[in-house]
């Protein structure tokens, strides 16, 4: 892994933005792989400026979600799809039927995660995708214990991000206990890995993540396998690197 460091979030989601930048100017149709949470939020704003005051063009750019929570709709304020109208997508040039977030509405998941990787790769695989981590290693909703060669799938949350989840929810008991997720092995498969953590909650996460053994209790650490990973951090999330 390439690792950057940044004294603080601010800085690095600007340094995350000139990879995703750098990508859009030179494959205007390549294929984002994005994420949801608030670590990747200041790179998206920052993605809306540079789309808005200095031309970035997103009209041929493709982009398929990391996860969905089941049961959630496009209107639910929680869901990841509304997330990303709120956060990126009503605020560029892309095309809406060229975003694909998988449906946590779908009638039938298996097929649903089928076709939603079928797509992927019809569109020529994910160019770069944007990783969040949770506190407990998690990549996309590969909680630990997930197979590193998972595949887009049904998984049930783990307690720590329920907890971790709870506050944009109103309470634990609110929080949806299954998500549509793409597996650690869909991930691993595209060509770049832009892998964002800020603040020092995240410190022991990036640590395992980036020095930790490869292990599915820590999903992230399969990241070590990638060939082409680039980690951007703050300085209080990388204080634990050695
Ligand atoms: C979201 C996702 C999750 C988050 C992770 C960190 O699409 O895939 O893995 O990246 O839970 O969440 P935040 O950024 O809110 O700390």
């Amino acid at each position: 892994m390439r690792v950057i460091i940044e004294s603080d979030a601010q800085s690095a989601s600007r340094r995350g933005a000139n990879f995703v930048t750098d990508l859009v100017r030179k494959k205007p149709n390549c294929v984002l792989g994005l994420a949801t949470g608030s670590t990747p939020q200041s790179m998206y704003r920052e993605l809306i400026r540079r789309h808005k005051e200095e031309g970035l063009d997103f009209s041929q750019v493709r982009t398929f979600n990391l996860d969905e929570y089941v049961g959630l709709g496009p209107a639910h304020p929680q869901s990841y799809r509304y997330f990303m109208q709120q956060n990126l997508f009503d605020h560029i040039n892309i095309p809406p039927a060229q975003t694909h977030v998988p449906d946590g509405r779908a009638l039938d998941f298996e097929t649903h995660c089928r076709q939603y990787e079928q797509l992927i790769k019809e569109c020529g695989g994910i160019d770069l995708q944007v990783l969040g981590v949770g506190t407990d290693g998690h990549i996309a909703f590969n909680e630990p214990g997930s197979s590193l060669g998972s595949r887009t799938r049904l998984k049930t949350l783990a307690t720590e991000t329920i907890r971790d989840n709870a506050r944009f929810f109103g309470g634990e008991d609110k929080v949806p206990r299954l998500a549509v997720t793409m597996g650690v092995g869909t991930i691993l498969e595209s060509r770049r890995c832009l892998f964002l953590a800020f603040g020092p909650q995240k410190a022991i996460a990036v640590r395992d993540t980036v020095e930790g053994p490869i292990t599915a209790q820590v999903t992230a650490s399969a990241l070590q396998l990638h060939r082409e990973v680039i980690g951007v951090f703050d300085e209080a999330a990388a204080r634990l690197l050695v």
